[in-house]
């Protein structure tokens, strides 16, 4: 099968579409035929080595998690899929496996493709949707009208949590760059900070979630800005991992207010909530850009500034 894979760790360049074994399943899988494939930082993060530490350095590596595709063919212990479904979904493999042709999951991994969506539109909602929920229903503790920050509004995250914090009944300050002004209020904030001519840590607001999407603040740092039992999350869960006894020290005097980190775990359940909100109408996502699989080495040139306004795609098949 066709496939976007590396043999080294490095720049966007070292890439290559190759011709490679198409993955065989364990009874728990599905084999999907990937007509798209949405990019995460995880991605370009995983092309440079940052978590050949953790996991190894398999190579030749397919990268790449969240797609839209076919099944076409399940494990004798699969029982809610079937073959012939179009689903969507992130892959629970190391290092994903996306950018090919065809690619293996487990079953939590998927549900259906709503039908209102396109299959650029499926592959670009998993992760970051997945993420979002996790993040205000299972480490933020949010009950309605309470106040969320979000920082780093613009991206793939970011213009996602808008909206769920919107669905959830929640207050939403965005803060993002000048540049990202006009495309974060179409989600309409409560309040739009401009982080390139505004101090955030200077200013008089206070939050019960501060979501760290661009992953450039610390619990330390932002605690004044958290009402009591307010909770400040970053996404960069290794990093943040590694800071935890600093913030524990600090949540010792802090009024209940903690500061946290999150990793997503796959759950079709959740991904079911995001299908039916997105079924509703109520949860959209931006494609930014669009690229082939021929493509890849400029994509994630184009993603690693970390500048997209919503997400970028690749198309593998039709
Ligand atoms: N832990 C998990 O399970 C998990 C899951 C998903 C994602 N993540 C992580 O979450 C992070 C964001 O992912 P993403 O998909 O949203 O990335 P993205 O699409 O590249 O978006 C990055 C965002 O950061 C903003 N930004 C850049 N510099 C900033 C600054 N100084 N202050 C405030 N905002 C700034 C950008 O806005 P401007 O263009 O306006 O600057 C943009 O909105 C990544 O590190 C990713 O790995 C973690």
């Amino acid at each position: 099968m066709k496939a976007a894979i590396i043999n080294e760790f490095g720049s966007p360049d070292v890439f290559e579409i190759s011709d490679i074994e198409k993955p065989i399943i364990n009874p728990d899988q599905l084999l999907i035929k990937v007509k798209t494939v949405g990019l995460n930082p995880i991605d370009w993060k995983q092309r440079k080595g940052n978590h050949k530490l953790i996991l190894g350095s398999p190579f030749p590596i397919v990268l790449g998690y969240d797609i839209c595709g076919e099944v076409i063919e399940i494990g004798e212990e699969v029982n809610k899929l079937k073959k012939g479904d179009i689903v969507f979904g992130s892959l629970d493999n190391k290092y994903g496996g996306a950018l090919a042709e065809f690619a293996v999951g487990h079953e939590k991994c998927f549900s259906l493709k709503p039908e209102n969506i396109t299959d650029e539109e499926a592959a670009a909602f998993p992760m970051v949707s997945i993420t979002v929920l996790q993040a205000f229903r299972n480490k933020s503790n949010l009950k309605t009208g309470q106040t969320v920050l979000i920082n780093g509004a613009s991206g793939g995250v970011g213009h996602i949590a808008m909206q769920i914090a919107k669905i959830m009944g929640l207050k939403v300050i965005a803060v993002a760059s000048t540049n990202s002004k006009d495309f974060v209020e179409k989600y309409k904030p409560d309040l739009f900070i401009d982080y390139s001519h505004q101090d955030l840590l200077k200013t008089d607001i206070k939050v019960d979630v501060f979501l760290d999407v661009a992953c450039n603040y610390s619990f330390p740092k932002t605690k004044h800005l958290l009402n009591p039992n307010g909770v400040y999350l970053n996404l960069a869960f290794i990093d943040t991992i590694k800071k935890m006894p600093v913030f524990l020290l600090h949540q010792i005097f802090a009024k209940g207010k903690k500061g946290r980190a999150l990793l997503m775990k796959h759950n079709n359940s959740d991904l079911d909530t995001i299908a039916q909100w997105i079924s509703e109408n109520k949860l959209k996502v931006n494609i930014d850009k669009t690229f082939s699989l021929e493509q890849i080495s400029e994509a994630h040139e184009y993603a690693q500034k970390g500048h997209n306004k919503g997400k970028n795609v690749i198309v593998i098949s039709n």
